[in-house]
């Protein structure tokens, strides 16, 4: 049996959604800024997803712009702030981020702007002390993960929003990894951006969403033509529009059904570790309303991540070596070091992100495939 355990990695493109798609690649595949029938069918299409994902997210749809993907929409966000005209530059974010936060920030810096990292405790929370204390009247933009995608911590968001406030700071919020765990109302969030991505709840790769509130003041990032409300340009690409709109309304109605499985399996997982007597230490915080449901990130004793990751691999257990965007490079994750996780396990960590599709017998056959593999690389 094959089990697919790094859904924080990807997701599959499921059956309705793909259903909802197909149409919009041969039969309606008009342009949408074509002023004959068969662009103005699909022109109708955009709108009707712009509303739908609107109505979801609990904004207006003049604030929901198609992107092409999470790291699109970060990047838009964190420069399309830093480049309005303002007297400000100063941008704080967290040394957890995912690298299309990082690498943009480092980019801006690069360029003369001040970047500063709030603290993060051993669990991943931002110290909400340290922030407020950054906080300043330069400072133009923060900019946060919601829930971590290499160890599931998720941020108090709204508190966040509060000290943002005090001096009008924007605030963006990367919830790549939220859609379809936590629910996102824009209206309690009081947050100015929100980056989503696709392909994390089972809408294909290629397609994400900026939230921007009405009366941001943010630059375009591509130049061209008028689509996207004249704020993003490119021909736009239906079908994956109308397949994140029926993935996010999926993966938000049932939200309540997954999690509780999600978190199920990961008690069932770490109980038959125990059983096994297998020493493991629980990266991030404890399984619960702080942590995303599905995600464990795991170190164990005396054991090699990536090589348990490629001995798992051959036995068909695919689990990711810390975080799978970055599965490329062997080196320690930079979140791992950032919470200061113990030497003797540090290099031992493996990210299992179970998903929506997992079934409680996969668990069961991976955990006892993860804990043979284990005993095998202890004696
Ligand atoms: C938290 C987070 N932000 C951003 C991204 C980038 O999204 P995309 O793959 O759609 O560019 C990812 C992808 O793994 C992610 O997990």
């Amino acid at each position: 049996m094959n089990v697919y355990l790094d859904n924080a990695s990807t997701t599959g493109v499921s059956k309705e959604v793909l259903e909802a798609m197909l149409p919009y690649f041969q039969d309606d595949f008009g342009n949408p800024s074509s002023l004959h029938d068969k662009g103005i069918q699909v022109r109708k299409v955009i709108n009707q997803s712009r509303s739908t994902i609107a109505d979801l997210l609990h904004c207006d749809k003049s604030e929901i712009y198609f992107t092409s993907g999470g790291t699109e929409s970060i990047n838009w966000a964190i420069k399309g702030i830093a480049f309005q005209d303002t007297e400000k530059y100063e941008i704080i974010t967290t040394p957890i981020e995912h690298h299309a936060t990082l690498n943009t920030c480092e980019f801006l810096e690069k360029m003369g702007y001040v970047i500063t990292y709030a603290q993060v405790d051993e669990k991943g929370f931002i110290d909400l002390d340290n922030l407020a204390s950054l906080i300043n009247p330069g400072t133009l933009l923060v900019s946060v993960i919601m829930a971590n995608n290499e160890i599931g911590t998720i941020q108090n968001i709204e508190e966040i929003s509060k000290l943002c406030q005090t001096y009008n700071t924007y605030l963006h919020v990367d919830a790549v990894q939220a859609v379809s765990h936590i629910e996102i109302d824009l209206r309690k969030l009081n947050v100015d951006l929100l980056s989503i991505s696709g392909h994390k709840f089972h809408a294909p790769k290629g397609i994400g969403v900026l939230y921007i509130k009405n009366g941001t003041n943010i630059q375009n990032l591509i130049h061209g033509g008028q689509q996207e409300l004249n704020h993003r340009a490119g021909t736009e690409n239906v079908p994956y529009i109308v397949g994140i709109t029926k993935a996010m309304e999926i993966g938000i109605k049932k939200i309540d059904m997954y999690n509780e499985r999600l978190y199920n399996y990961s008690q069932v997982l770490l109980a038959e570790l125990d059983d096994a007597g297998i020493k493991y230490h629980l990266n991030g915080p404890e399984i619960g309303v702080h942590r995303l449901p599905g995600n464990l990130n795991l170190s164990f004793k005396g054991i090699d991540g990536p090589v348990l990751t490629y001995l798992l691999n051959k036995r068909g257990i695919y689990v990711s070596n810390g975080s799978a965007c970055d599965s490329k490079s062997i080196e320690v994750s930079h979140v791992i070091k950032a919470i200061n996780v113990n030497p003797d396990y540090i290099n031992s960590t493996i990210r299992i992100s179970i998903g929506s599709e997992t079934t409680l017998e996969q668990i069961t056959y991976a955990t006892r495939v993860i804990i043979d593999t284990i005993k095998e690389q202890l004696n």
